[in-house]
């Protein structure tokens, strides 16, 4: 009696619960630690290209601003790791780890109104691909 009545209380929450977390979105994380880490390979590695404020580049896009995100709006951040990892630095191109792809793009996404927190950027591209960009 009291197994079926915790079967129907069990059945009860996952029904209640399972179309919020349908919708969830996994919210953009990043450290502190890694936005510095990322500033560091940004100066050595990026700056050259796009510039000492991200948007003032003699060689590479902005990387803060307008033109930066409606490129990346609403596209997950999986994509613009993956891109990133395949494309940049052009010269040296799939030369990053994952960590440090992870590291430079936190700090990108710090210039561009998003905020660090206690939860790093997770390398794991399963997850990266189902965290969506904002700025619609
Ligand atoms: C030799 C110059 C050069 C260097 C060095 C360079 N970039 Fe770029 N970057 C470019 C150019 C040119 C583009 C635009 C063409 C493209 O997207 O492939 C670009 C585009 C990008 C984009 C896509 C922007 C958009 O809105 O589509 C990202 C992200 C990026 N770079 C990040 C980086 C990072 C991070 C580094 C350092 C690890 C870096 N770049 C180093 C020249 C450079």
């Amino acid at each position: 009696m009291l197994n079926r009545l915790y079967y129907v209380l069990t059945l009860f929450c996952w029904l209640l619960l399972t179309p919020t977390l349908g919708n969830a979105q996994e919210a953009i994380t990043f450290t502190e630690g890694q936005v510095n880490d990322g500033q560091n390979i940004y100066r050595e590695t990026c700056q050259i290209c796009h510039g000492n404020r991200l948007s003032n580049g003699q060689f590479g896009t902005p990387l803060r601003g307008s033109f930066f995100r409606k490129n990346w709006a609403g596209k997950s951040l999986g994509e613009l790791v993956q891109h990133t990892w395949e494309k940049m630095p052009p010269d040296n191109v799939k030369s990053l780890s994952w960590e440090q792809v992870t590291a430079v793009l936190s700090f990108i996404l710090s210039r561009n109104e998003l905020s660090a927190s206690s939860a790093a950027m997770t390398t794991e591209m399963d997850t990266l691909n189902t965290i969506l960009l904002p700025w619609k």
